[in-house]
């Protein structure tokens, strides 16, 4: 599939607020193999989860044991109607091990919106948040989780990189990707959906975050790779394994950099002003929003610098 069809894909579900489509188990089980050491002895909250659909909740709930979960609490979103909760604590029959028969459910008051009182009680309760949550709802889903200031580990879309809401969080380091991108999610019908390339969005610390990105390329002697932006008072790096080594001001790279982002290696400035004003740190000059050289509008850009250059 094109890429323009999976961004229309994706669109579409926003349009249409069509936010039925389920991660895969796979898909799930590849991430979170990069973060046993941070659930033993953890309560795991899963709040857009319908357990029948849900591989978040299979999977936590096969592995309880495994990971040393204290407790798992997965809500499932009935609009406008009651809805119930499912939680695996103990092991209720008595086989010796904690997993999926050992779920209770129990009722919810309203309809299990990750925004209603009764979750929010839960969240509270909770230490690490994991879901793939409503792709249409993600800004006010991810500063619901800063602002009762939890773990978690979600899936959300390229675009939410850009949000202001969430863009603010990762030029902080609160917020950054996670190990693997998603592509295909399974439909209501049990046909797949394929996206453009997803993401999972962390606050949990993971080895690949330390790894430096290597660098073969030096800015000296090849300038001419490198344009100065017209608006911008940075250089263009149009690929990330082309960053050079050797440049200690601003570069504008792709947005995707942040898959490789190591912040002890590299510091964000900002993003183009295309982004939301105020966005690029102060490096911007002009009228003109996007990243402009020698007249022509450039690609969504996101500015940084190494480490070293920070004074
Ligand atoms: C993208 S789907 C992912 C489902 C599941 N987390 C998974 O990955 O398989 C998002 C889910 O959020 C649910 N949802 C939509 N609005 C919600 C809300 N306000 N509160 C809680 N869940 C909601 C939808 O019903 C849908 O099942």
């Amino acid at each position: 599939m094109s890429k323009e069809t999976k961004n229309s894909n994706l669109a579409s579900a926003k349009k249409n607020k069509n936010d039925e489509f389920y991660t895969q188990l796979s898909d799930i089980e590849k991430e979170l193999i990069h973060y046993k050491n941070h659930f033993e002895n953890k309560i795991v909250f899963c709040n857009c989860d319908d357990p029948k659909e849900s591989n978040f909740f299979q999977y936590f709930a096969l592995n309880f044991t495994h990971l040393g979960l204290k407790k798992l609490i997965t809500t499932h979103y009935e609009k406008d109607s009651q809805s119930y909760k499912l939680v695996v604590e103990h092991d209720i029959n008595k086989d010796g091990v904690i997993n999926l028969d050992d779920a209770i459910r129990t009722d919810l008051k309203g309809d299990g919106d990750f925004r209603s009182q009764e979750s929010i009680e839960i969240l509270k309760e909770a230490d690490i948040i994991v879901t793939n949550p409503p792709f249409s709802l993600f800004r006010e889903y991810i500063a619901q989780l800063m602002e009762h200031d939890k773990k978690f580990l979600v899936i959300g879309n390229i675009n939410a990189i850009s949000y202001k809401e969430t863009f603010k969080y990762i030029k902080e380091n609160k917020l950054w990707l996670g190990y693997k991108t998603v592509r295909f999610f399974n439909q209501p019908d049990g046909s797949l959906f394929e996206t453009a390339r997803t993401f999972w969005f962390t606050n949990l610390d993971h080895k690949k975050r330390h790894e430096n990105l290597l660098l073969y390329k030096t800015y000296k002697g090849n300038e001419s790779d490198y344009p100065k932006y017209d608006n911008y008072d940075a250089i263009e790096v149009s690929k990330t394994k082309d960053i050079p080594m050797d440049y200690e001001g601003a570069m504008g790279v792709p947005i995707t950099f942040l898959d490789k982002f190591n912040p002890e290696q590299f510091e964000i400035i900002g993003m183009a002003e295309d982004n939301g004003k105020g966005f690029s740190g102060g490096i911007w000059d002009g009228d003109n929003p996007h990243c402009v050289i020698k007249g022509q509008n450039k690609f969504k850009r996101l500015f940084i610098q190494h480490k070293k250059a920070k004074k």
